[in-house]
């Protein structure tokens, strides 16, 4: 059995007081939820202050990205021990907005996730096609490439700890959410990707989140689907009351 997870990643949204607020309201809403794990992924700034008030409760941290390198001259980026030192357990790599935005390729990728492991961290990778790569029948292409260029050496016990999102570009922020099976036909090719590259027990084991206009109203139809372990939330997660009608998507 395959636990759910519902991340929200709220990229460059909130103060730190913005974030210890929606936390503390967020937690005895959420307080009894066990069907799946709850992830919050705040900007840099506010994660200490979130994992001090998300102490005790059953919402993990995430960071939204990390620099490969332990430490060094990287002005603005942040490494996988100090994202741990914050109070992270999960980290975003390879979100399309880091891709499209800041050029990060699939072999950037693939350091992140290298070095997200070895910090003990559970990296979210995101992989997913442009609106032109799939009008023209690239889809499976395009996530056959991220995939064996940011998973690229990876023993199966390092993949273990990994969990991927299948977020077609097309549908971040856009408000166009793709269809249950649409997402699902990609999940399943994830999958087999997964068990041809670290066995069958991976592929079986490995969460797929979805992302892309996940909201309250499309996500039952979305976790009927057995391929989809969950989801990837940005817009909807920036509010307690969509956040959390979400996590509760089966109740
Ligand atoms: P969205 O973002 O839910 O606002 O489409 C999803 C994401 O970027 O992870």
């Amino acid at each position: 059995m395959r636990k759910p997870v519902i991340a929200g990643n709220w990229k460059m949204y909130k103060t730190i007081a913005e974030a210890v607020e929606f936390v503390k309201r967020l937690r005895p809403l959420v307080a009894r939820v066990e069907h799946c794990e709850i992830v919050v992924a705040p900007p840099f700034t506010a994660l200490r202050a979130v994992c001090d008030a998300l102490r005790g409760s059953n919402i993990g941290l995430a960071a939204q990205d990390l620099h490969w390198e332990r430490e060094g001259p990287y002005t603005g980026d942040v490494s996988a021990s100090m994202i741990r030192e914050a109070g992270c357990t999960y980290v975003i790599i390879g979100h399309s907005e880091r891709r499209h935005g800041h050029g990060e390729t699939d072999a950037m990728v693939n350091r992140k996730v290298k070095a997200a492991v070895a910090e003990g961290l559970t990296p979210i990778v995101c992989v997913g096609e442009t609106l032109a790569e799939r009008e023209a029948g690239k889809t499976l292409e395009v996530l056959a490439r991220q995939f064996e260029g940011g998973l690229a050496g990876l023993t199966a016990q390092e993949f273990s700890r990994i969990m991927m999102a299948y977020e077609p570009v097309w549908a971040i922020g856009t408000g166009r959410t793709a269809t249950p099976q649409l997402a699902a036909e990609s999940h399943g090719e994830l999958r087999r990707l997964v068990s041809l590259r670290f066995g069958e027990a991976a592929g079986k084991q490995v969460r797929i989140l979805y992302g892309g206009s996940v909201k309250p109203e499309n996500i039952g139809g979305l976790m009927a689907e057995e391929q989809i372990d969950g989801a990837l939330v940005g817009g909807a997660s920036l509010a307690v009351d969509s956040f959390t009608a979400i996590v509760n998507y089966r109740l």
